[in-house]
């Protein structure tokens, strides 16, 4: 278990990410693949088989249809609130800080009971209110006791010192702050956003750790599958799933193969052991799982530890 930034909130080094459970009406889906309640009551039993402790979701994620699903799905696997650690975001685009508070009661609402232990300002661009502004809002919900905990996501390394400054000027601690960490994705080393996390003591909660599948060798076994894939991840991810990313990649996944076999471990729980292994206490991460037999396998790469020796070997691999 890792402490959540400062926080007394203990939670898994590895969550479960819940972009998944957004239904199929929603824009979540060109990302993701959508599943119904039913999956995703196995895939939460499966997460909480194998260790999971914590759920993200977003009112993002279906407009409120992820918290909707995951705190059904907690329910029918016999969890009650305060068993396991939620967060949730709230979305700032074209919307002023006054909405943090107007939304937190839907929040809860969808959320059936389940409390908000980490509530997230979802991205630091698109509101009309300035982050400062936004994170007083925050502010004043955990003094309200309507949420445990303050985090945000995709910010940069000064807007996480501002971050930091405006809400320790309320007597708020800063817990998190959600980015995309993986082997193919190491900007945090090179941006000052894992300097600076480590510096003020906030978690970071690394976000597709497995690059929508690309880091569980199944587009390198069959590049057919890339076909399938949901659409913004084929646009976006079009360099990678062509045959000359798909070869330029392939010595990593043969490493994490290579890695595994000593573990009896999976090329994705290798990928996803990384990430919580190579920095330590402060990145923690949420994998998605559209099926149960991925969520446990998630949970599953919390059952070994890398050696710095493996690290460093990944670490030369995934170099661009
Ligand atoms: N804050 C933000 O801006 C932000 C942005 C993106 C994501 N997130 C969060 O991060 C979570 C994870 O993001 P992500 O879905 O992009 O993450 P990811 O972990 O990189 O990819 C998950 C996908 O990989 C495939 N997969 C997982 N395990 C597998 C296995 N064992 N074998 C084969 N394929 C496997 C599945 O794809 P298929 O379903 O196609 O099989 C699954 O949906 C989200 O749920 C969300 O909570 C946050």
């Amino acid at each position: 278990m890792v402490r959540l930034g400062r926080t007394d909130i203990e939670i898994s080094p590895v969550g479960l990410g819940c972009m998944q459970f957004a239904g199929t009406g929603y824009v979540a889906r060109w990302m993701v693949r959508p599943i119904d309640q039913e999956s995703a009551t196995s895939v939460v039993r499966a997460a909480l088989g194998g260790g999971v402790t914590w759920f993200d979701t977003a009112e993002m994620y279906g407009n409120g249809r992820s918290e909707e699903m995951l705190a059904s799905a907690l329910k029918a696997c016999g969890v009650a609130p305060g068993e396991v650690t939620v967060a949730t975001k709230w979305v700032p685009l074209g919307r002023t800080a006054a909405s943090i508070t107007r939304t937190i009661g839907d929040r809860l609402r969808h959320l059936g009971g389940f409390p908000v232990d980490l509530h997230q300002i979802h991205m630091p661009t698109g509101s009309l209110s300035s982050l400062p502004a936004q994170l007083k809002a925050m502010a004043l919900l955990l003094k309200a006791g309507r949420i445990r905990s303050v985090g945000v996501s995709n910010f940069s390394a000064r807007q996480l010192e501002l971050a930091h400054r405006v809400l320790a000027a309320e007597g708020v601690t800063l817990a998190s702050n959600q980015v995309r960490i993986s082997l193919l994705h190491r900007d945090v080393e090179r941006d000052g956003v894992l300097d600076t996390a480590r510096r003020l003591g906030v978690t970071l909660i690394a976000y597709s750790p497995l690059e929508g599948g690309l880091l569980t060798g199944r587009f390198h076994d069959d590049p057919a599958l890339a076909r399938s894939a949901p659409v913004m991840r084929r646009f976006f991810g079009r360099r990678e799933l062509s045959a000359q990313g798909l070869a330029r990649t392939r010595p990593l996944i043969e490493e994490l193969r290579a890695i595994g076999k000593a573990y009896g471990a999976s090329v994705s729980q290798v990928a996803v052991n990384w990430v919580i292994t190579r920095y330590g206490d402060t990145v923690v991460a949420i994998p998605g799982a559209s099926k149960p037999r991925q969520a446990a396998e998630a949970a599953g790469a919390m059952g070994f530890r890398l050696t710095e020796a493996e690290i460093g070997r990944l670490n030369a691999l995934s170099l661009p």
